[in-house]
């Protein structure tokens, strides 16, 4: 039984901006929370956490699974979350990210946000006095990859010595799978097309967090070479949110790097398929493979309610 009150201890206050500001055991601890807590769900036992805590939680862009996992999550945590659409908030209208930061942290327990630039995250997090949730930037998806990391450890007992394939663009879904694998002890093998890999900076820092943990990363450009022998299995739409005007030229780049019969084929034979959602069928998975038995997708974007309600109770408790 996981001592939550020791963990909201240990994590109260910090941000959760990349999981590269965590230690492997730190992750650790987050994962066997969110189980914690998703096995309390299940039973129906209550776990008021927050109890009269709230979050705010501002969407400049759009989501399903994050807004309505953060959303419940708060709910189920005893507390109240506040849906703040860019489009109605004075942010929309010019007001700044600073000042933003400091009237939030005067009404609320923590902000979650979702929006383009990085940086304006890490602003609001240096004027914020209440923790910050990253819920996706063009350049990180840190609760994704924690709840990933979740569905794989159940599905497969383990994490560390694991294979992981990821094919496809090099994108913030990429970022964060190569920081969480190379966290925790997973090999991570990308094929991307030429001119769609990862940033340079971020392999940097999963090769020394591999050089730590024992794992191993590598890109490429051939699916099938990357899904030989894997584990798991990831894919991620061609192009993202922001990104709809590059669509043609993106279908025209990405042709071939498909999680198809033939990536599964060359995987282990127990492989599971994760895609972070939603899904572009016949893009960069095959309807046959997201239907699949080996698909776990939705397993894992249930699984996003119990990491996110880990992440408020330990960073907001
Ligand atoms: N995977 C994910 O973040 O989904 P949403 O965009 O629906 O939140
Ligand atoms: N890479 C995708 C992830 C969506 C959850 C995007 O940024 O749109």
């Amino acid at each position: 039984m996981i001592k939550m009150t020791e963990l909201t201890k240990k994590f109260a206050g910090r941000d959760f901006l990349t999981l590269q500001d965590f230690t492997p055991d730190d992750l650790g601890l987050f994962i066997a929370a969110a189980r914690e807590l998703k096995a309390r769900q299940k039973a129906g036992t209550p776990h008021p956490l927050l109890a009269g805590k709230t979050l705010a939680m501002i969407f400049t862009k759009s989501s399903t699974r994050t807004r309505v996992a953060f959303e419940v999550g708060i709910h189920q945590l005893g507390g109240a979350g506040l849906f703040l659409s860019e489009r109605d908030i004075q942010l929309g209208r010019g007001e700044s990210i600073a000042d933003t930061a400091r009237v939030l942290s005067r009404m609320t327990d923590g902000v979650m946000i979702r929006t383009f630039s990085h940086a304006e995250v890490e602003e609001l997090a240096r004027y914020a006095t209440v923790p910050v949730i990253n819920g996706l930037t063009d350049y990180l998806h840190p609760t994704q990859a924690l709840a990933d990391l979740m569905t794989i450890e159940e599905h497969k007992g383990r994490l560390a010595g694991l294979k992981l394939a990821y094919i496809g663009d090099g994108n913030n879904v990429a970022h964060s799978w190569l920081i969480g694998c190379s966290k925790m002890g997973l090999d991570i093998s990308l094929a991307c097309p030429a001119a769609y890999e990862p940033a340079a900076e971020i392999l940097q820092a999963a090769r020394a967090n591999a050089a730590a943990s024992g794992g191993r990363v590598s890109v490429g450009r051939e699916p099938l070479e990357a899904a030989r022998d894997a584990d798991v299995l990831y894919t991620d739409v061609w192009a993202g949110m922001g990104q709809e005007e590059e669509t043609s030229k993106r279908q025209a780049a990405f042709k071939g790097f498909c999680l198809d019969a033939a990536a599964l084929a060359a995987a282990q034979p127990d492989a599971i398929v994760l895609h972070c959602l939603p899904a572009h069928k016949g893009e960069e998975i095959t309807a046959e493979v997201f239907e699949g038995p080996q698909s776990v997708v939705f397993d894992e974007a249930e699984n996003r309610l119990h990491a996110h309600k880990a992440i408020m109770a330990l960073l907001m408790g």
